[in-house]
């Protein structure tokens, strides 16, 4: 029998995201309680995967958060400009919206190969140092974020030097957690502020860009858009800082949580060192384990009952992409990690209208990391789990520090 009070504590920490090790607790939400109500954040979280799937395509959920009942206007006129508009977000009624038509145009398979030699040179540039160490290294500060954020400022043109890359990196982090449905006071203005930085260096690169055409995202944009009014201007440079905050950590992230994975999987490591021919279908097996996303907010437009609970306008949804990805009902042995299983029901990007529009470069930059990982990992590589940091909240960002001793 469920002790309700300990499990609402455990799932409402699930919706700050501070829960270390959420698999087991959404595991046992998918069994008693699939929708269940969180009364400290009046918020939904739902487990199943068939719930989850269905609510990502389903109208009578929003991604636009002006919708929930709890959100809070920018109070800034710098904010209002920059983040009144959201792009992607507020999408629902017409899910190919600008934003959207417009970064799935540059983003494609064929623009980003082309730039998959970057991403290489860039993954290349972190690994080499990383060959020759035999102390502990910490893989997510040495390699997974500096690359994620290199790789995108490079693809995006965002920033052209490289000394402004670490500062970019901090902004792109402080951006994204206001994003969070459920975020202090404090965060919420740091994230404003950051956002009206990253956009107004953004409307720079946009204007010189327009005058000197390169070879980037801005630049491709630019092309697609035909952007020629200071509102049509105004929008690009939205979408490019949007995909900046969403392909920064994202990728890092899910890199780290990947090789902690990796690490804790001797058996499956060996596997993949043995056969690399595995290595695409490992990251999609890594990403459906644990991407480091747990969960993805959506707001209630209209009243409607789901398994025999009635979910209200204005409320907040928490579908969780983890719960969906281990549940029994579609993967077999769902918490066991298996580089040969088939994963194409895995909702590690979303589905449907708000389907992830960076996946061909986070494919790109996952298959360079984890390749390049097998190559500087020496073979008895120790995962120092009791020693890595794991921030108090964030959706994404729950881990810290990624310690691993080399000496093997
Ligand atoms: C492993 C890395 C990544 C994961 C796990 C991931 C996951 C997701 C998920 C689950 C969604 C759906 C959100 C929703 O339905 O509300 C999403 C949307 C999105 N992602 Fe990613 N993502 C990753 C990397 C990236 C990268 C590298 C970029 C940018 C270059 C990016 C840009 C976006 C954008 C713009 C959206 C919003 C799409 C829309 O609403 O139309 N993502 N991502």
């Amino acid at each position: 029998m469920l002790r309700r009070p300990a499990w609402l504590l455990k799932a409402s920490l699930l919706i700050t995201g501070s829960a270390k090790d959420a698999a087991p607790v959404f595991a046992r939400l998918r069994e008693v309680d699939p929708v269940c109500w969180i009364p400290r954040y009046d918020a939904w979280l739902v487990t199943r995967h068939d719930d989850v799937q269905a609510l990502f395509v389903d109208p009578r959920v929003t991604t636009d958060p002006r919708v929930y009942e709890r959100y809070v206007a920018p109070s800034s006129p710098g904010a209002m400009r920059w983040v009144a508009a959201l792009p992607f977000r507020a999408t629902n009624l017409d899910p190919q919206s600008v934003s959207r038509r417009l970064a799935l145009g540059v983003l494609t398979p064929r623009i980003v190969e082309r730039m998959g030699l970057g991403i290489r040179e860039i993954v290349e540039r972190f690994a080499a140092p990383l060959r020759q160490r035999r102390d502990t290294v910490d893989l997510m500060a040495e390699f997974t974020a500096p690359v994620s954020a290199t790789a995108i400022g490079r693809i995006l043109g965002v920033p052209p030097k490289e000394s402004d890359e670490s500062r970019f990196r901090v902004l792109a982090c402080n951006a994204t957690r206001g994003i969070r449905p459920i975020v202090s006071e404090s965060k919420r203005k740091k994230s404003e502020s950051a956002i009206v930085e990253i956009c107004e260096y953004v409307l720079q690169l946009v204007e010189q860009r327009r005058r000197e055409p390169a070879e980037d995202i801005i630049t491709e944009l630019l092309k697609v858009s035909a952007a020629s009014t200071q509102d049509e201007i105004d929008n690009v440079v939205r979408i490019v800082s949007a995909l900046v905050s969403a392909g920064t950590g994202t990728t890092g992230v899910a890199c780290a949580r990947g090789l902690r994975t990796l690490l804790l999987h001797p058996g499956e490591l060996a596997r993949l060192r043995n056969d690399r021919s595995l290595l695409p279908n490992a990251v999609e097996e890594l990403l459906r384990y644990d991407s480091g996303l747990a969960l993805v907010p959506r707001y209630v437009v209209d009243d409607f009952e789901l398994r025999g609970r009635r979910l209200k306008k204005g409320q907040l949804v928490a579908l969780s992409v983890l719960g969906a990805n281990r549940d029994p009902s579609v993967f077999e042995e769902p918490d066991r990690l298996d580089f040969g299983r088939n994963c194409r029901q895995a909702l590690s990007f979303g589905h449907g209208p708000h389907y992830c529009t960076g996946t061909s470069i986070a494919r790109v930059e996952l298959l360079a990391m984890f390749e390049a990982a097998l190559d500087f990992l020496p073979e008895g590589a120790r995962l120092l789990e009791n020693q890595i940091r794991w921030s108090s909240r964030g959706l994404m960002g729950q881990m810290r520090s990624l310690p691993v001793d080399f000496r093997g």
